[in-house]
């Protein structure tokens, strides 16, 4: 890496520079435009429901509301007594409304080259075909289909073609398992499958149907699944069951009469690791889902329909991309970008080449994909022009001061807005971020909660933490983007959500409020360790080892320990040649742990720090920390099948063994 870079601006000086921009001012270029003005955390926090109610006039309602918010503790219902259609909100009032020519998406495939331009018009006609589809395969409103899909056009459109029929969907990430699936199917008692013969990943064509017709070995309730053809080739095909998209879909008429449903209808089952082994199936409604995820993107996002070209890189496999690829944009009229592949596929500037092309105006991904492109370093994004970038966004974990400052450095020139956003699955939308233009930033902070929705940090008892202190967010009254329950399992839902502090949604996660009352989120409470009576939080340990030099990623988990209740152990990459010797992995070994008790103190000194070429991560990215800390602690390795690459957590625990010499 070159000097000049904030990759290497890093320990001592880092700090400095964090100290020295602790919070970025809200910029003016925004303030004077922004669609959220400096009023609305006053006006929401006056009266939330009615604050809402007045958000909702921007859906198109068959029939208006009766009553904005019904609250059973824990139970919801939103806009009781107004009936919409979903797919009518997302698609058919746009061209209905003379915004027909508008692109919905630019879609971008994986292979160089592969283009698509899809109007609201288009995206009319196709969803359309697909609901008249759907129905003929006798999919009946509040029957479960099932999606299993690349990104590609088609998967928005089987996603909204079941909105526009009231068929719940379940998507499945095309990375899952076949076993995963099944589960998942079974789970949902979907009916009907929706799914390709292919996807492309890094240059290769990977099936995708053989895992289906594994799983439906074990879901004899399915009874036909609907197969687009994207990468070609031979696939096993079960005559009366398995359809072709292009025989069925194709031949179907362009027009299809919508039909209004409940507000609470139920629109989709995302499916989502808990602290189990069983995935929770998160139930999401209709209004009051469609509601929020447009509220967040036109306030957070400063959504310009005219002019913005919105990205958010994630696949729809995950509520990233149904609330901000699909649901809230399209509620909007916006324009976005849809991209098929991995960041280095053709390259490791094809992001910066999509953004150059498309005039990509507002960003949005994960912290974990900005250390990856970190790595690789700015030469990337520098050979293109990145201009057009005028907003970024972060999602999915903490973000480390350190990318945050090469994000906004490298990718926003210094001069685009951060929005840290804070929420989860079962939220199903933004609850805790930034607004351009209003909120000032500071690296690493998700900053305050968005308007019309209370959050707060509590301690053990519940009660609200002063500034400066760290506690659990929780969120204390309903909001209209809430999971309405987990599939199947009311108990649970209550158990899991609602009685850690009765009365509030316990989001599982460690937070604290700074002296200016912002918050920071720390993670997730079972990632916070208790060494010795002190609390320490495992990304505060990240930060301190991302900010060495030499360090590309670290993670840090609890390990028990007989003495210290658990101890802190380190998993490390290094970036580029470094380390490469025994001797020089050692020396960089006991320099981290030097750093460590230099930044934030000796209690806070890894037991064992381990030099690892990759770190565990799930398919969506994230770092496998309970996976890590049962390779910490020497224990049987679980189920890895939502690994990326299960080789590495081999690889890890060969490295731990070899090298028990690292503990002091
Ligand atoms: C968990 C939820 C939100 C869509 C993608 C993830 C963590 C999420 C942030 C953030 C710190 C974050 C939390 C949360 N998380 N965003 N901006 N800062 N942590 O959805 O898979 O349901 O995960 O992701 O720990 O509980 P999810």
């Amino acid at each position: 890496m070159s000097n000049d870079t904030i990759g290497s601006i890093q320990g001592e000086a880092l700090a400095a520079l964090l100290h020295e921009h602790r919070h970025f001012s809200p910029s003016e270029a925004f303030a004077k435009s922004a669609n959220a003005q400096p009023s609305i955390y006053e006006e929401a926090a006056q009266d939330p429901v009615a604050w809402w109610a007045k958000e909702a006039e921007h859906l198109k309602w068959e029939k208006r509301w009766d009553t904005t918010l019904e609250w059973d503790l824990p139970f919801a219902k939103w806009f009781v007594g107004g009936k919409l259609n979903a797919a009518v909100n997302c698609v058919d009032r746009h061209v209905e409304e003379g915004r027909g020519d508008k692109v919905a998406y630019y879609w971008v495939g994986e292979p160089e080259g592969e283009h698509r331009v899809i109007t609201y018009r288009d995206l009319l006609a196709m969803v359309s075909q697909a609901a008249h589809a759907l129905e003929e395969l006798g999919v009946t409103a509040g029957e479960r289909v099932a999606i299993y899909m690349p990104m590609i056009p088609e998967a928005v459109v089987a996603m909204l073609a079941c909105a526009r029929i009231g068929a719940p969907h379940s998507v499945v990430f095309g990375g899952f398992s076949s076993e995963a699936l099944a589960g998942r199917i079974q789970d949902a008692d979907a009916r009907v499958i929706i799914t390709a013969d292919g996807q492309f990943r890094r240059g290769t064509a990977l099936p995708l149907k053989p895992q289906v017709d594994a799983a439906l070995e074990t879901c004899p309730n399915v009874r036909s699944v609907l197969v687009v053809r994207r990468t070609g080739g031979e696939v096993n095909w079960v005559e009366g069951r398995d359809v072709w998209w292009h025989d069925l879909v194709d031949r179907q008429s362009t027009t299809h009469t919508p039909e209004a449903f409940d507000a609470e209808h139920p629109l989709y089952i995302m499916y989502t690791s808990g602290t189990t082994a069983r995935p929770k199936g998160i139930l999401h409604t209709t209004a009051g889902y469609l509601v929020h995820t447009a509220t967040t993107h036109r306030y957070i996002f400063d959504l310009k329909p005219e002019s913005d070209i919105f990205w958010t890189a994630a696949d729809i496999g995950w509520v990233t991309g149904h609330s901000y690829i699909v649901y809230g944009p399209l509620v909007n009229g916006s324009t976005s970008v849809m991209y098929e592949g991995t960041p280095d596929a053709g390259g490791k500037d094809r992001w910066w080449k999509i953004v150059e092309e498309y005039k990509v105006s507002i960003l949005y991904t994960a912290p974990t994909t900005i250390r990856t492109l970190m790595k690789w370093g700015e030469s990337y994004p520098a050979s293109h022009d990145l201009s057009s970038l005028r907003l970024l966004g972060s999602v999915g974990e903490p973000i480390n001061p350190e990318a945050w400052m090469w994000y906004r450095k490298y990718i926003g020139r210094d001069n685009c807005p951060i929005v840290d956003t804070w929420w989860q699955t079962e939220t199903g939308g933004i609850m805790i971020t930034p607004l351009p233009g209003i909120t000032s930033t500071k690296p690493g902070a998700a900053m305050r909660a968005f308007p019309g929705i209370d959050a707060d940090v509590v301690d053990d008892h519940g009660d609200s933490v002063p500034n400066g202190a760290g506690g659990y967010l929780v969120i204390r009254k309903p909001w209209p983007g809430m999971l309405r329950g987990i599939w199947g399992d009311p108990e649970r839902y209550r158990d899991t959500y609602w009685s850690r502090f009765p009365g509030m949604y316990f989001a599982g996660d460690g937070a604290k409020r700074d002296e200016d009352g912002d918050i920071w989120l720390l993670g997730r409470v079972d990632d916070v360790m208790n060494i010795s009576g002190h609390r320490i939080s495992t990304t505060e340990i990240e930060h301190a080892l991302v900010g060495y030099p030499a360090v590309a990623e670290a993670a840090v988990v609890g390990a028990s320990d007989p003495i210290t209740g658990q101890a802190i152990v380190a998993f490390v990459t290094v970036k580029g040649e470094q380390a490469k010797s025994e001797e020089d992995g050692s020396q960089l070994v006991s320099d981290l742990r030097d750093h460590v008790a230099t930044t934030i103190g000796p209690i806070a000194k890894p037991r064992q720090i381990i030099l690892t070429p990759e770190l565990p991560k799930t398919r969506s990215g994230k770092i496998m920390r309970r996976l890590l800390r049962d390779v910490a602690e020497h224990r049987e390795l679980g189920d890895v099948t939502t690994l990326l690459d299960p080789t590495v957590v081999k690889m890890i625990d060969e490295n731990l063994k070899a090298h028990p010499g690292t503990e002091e």
